[in-house]
């Protein structure tokens, strides 16, 4: 386990919260497979029926992180960063985000499982797959235009301009703004109000909601196979380079 991830538990919600403040809460594979176990358990535990991520200090994440891309070997599909996916994705019960500040990569891509994002003013959110070498994850490629349109996530994943807050409201990628000094106590409080609903009928209004994702799975594979080959391209060695170099 890592100090990296905090877990908590109120009644019925599970909170998840990166707390790896002074890499900007950039995501180590331990961090990962610290969640996955999280929403493993969480799926098989009656007593929780919602799940709250959430981030100390003010960045939500600054994405994967860069120096386990360079020294990342061996195959994507059981990486802890493909496993988390997969958890997430599969997963049955409501997942509720409170972003504050930026969230970058898979920061934004996971909000796409989400089922409700609230965001400070000062959030934003970015997908840079192409500048780094690299290609969407998580299914943002199909989620993504999926929930905000073709030609708006091509601004996102091909351009890799970040959206603001109001923008990402707009667009539709998030539920409400609020100022960070009440965007936890706001997210908690919707937490414990759906985790107050007739359970039987949430899951199956949510697996509703998302049956149109059926192509999620194998469209996330392909994207596994396209990550794997270009993580080892030289665009993205020389992209994560420029990064640890600065
Ligand atoms: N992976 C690894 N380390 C990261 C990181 C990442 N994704 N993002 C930030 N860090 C580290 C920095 O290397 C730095 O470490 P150091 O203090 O040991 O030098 C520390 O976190 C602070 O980052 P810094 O860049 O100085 O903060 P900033 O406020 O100037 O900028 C960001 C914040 C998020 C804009 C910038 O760090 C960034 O662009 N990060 C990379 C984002 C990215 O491309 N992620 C991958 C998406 S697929």
């Amino acid at each position: 386990m890592t100090e990296h991830i905090k877990i908590s538990r109120q009644n019925s919600i599970l909170h998840v919260r990166f707390t790896r403040e002074e890499k900007k809460n950039a995501i180590t594979g331990a961090m990962y497979v610290a969640m996955t176990h999280a929403l493993t358990s969480a799926s098989t535990d009656e007593n929780i029926r919602v799940i709250v991520f959430s981030a100390a200090g003010n960045i939500f994440t600054a994405g994967n992180d860069i120096t386990d891309f360079v020294t990342f070997a061996g195959s994507i599909e059981i990486s802890p960063a493909a496993l988390f996916i997969k958890a997430l994705a599969n997963f049955q019960k409501p997942m509720i985000a409170a972003v504050n500040g930026k969230a970058v990569g898979i920061g934004t891509t996971m909000l796409l499982h989400c089922d409700l994002v609230y965001a400070s003013p000062e959030a934003s959110f970015s997908t840079p797959f192409v500048d780094l070498g690299l290609v969407p994850e998580a299914g943002a490629s199909l989620l993504l235009p999926m929930r905000i349109g073709y030609a708006r996530a091509a601004q996102m994943l091909l351009l890799g301009e970040p959206f603001s807050a109001a923008h990402a409201l707009e667009a539709g990628l998030i539920n409400e703004i609020m100022s960070a000094d009440t965007l936890l106590e706001h997210t908690l409080s919707k937490a414990a109000t759906i985790a107050t609903k007739p359970q039987n009928a949430l899951t199956a209004s949510r697996a509703l909601m998302r049956s149109g994702q059926e192509a999620l799975k194998n469209h996330m594979d392909k994207e596994f196979a396209q990550f794997a080959l270009a993580l080892n391209s030289s665009e993205a060695r020389e992209a994560f380079l420029a990064f640890v170099k600065k």
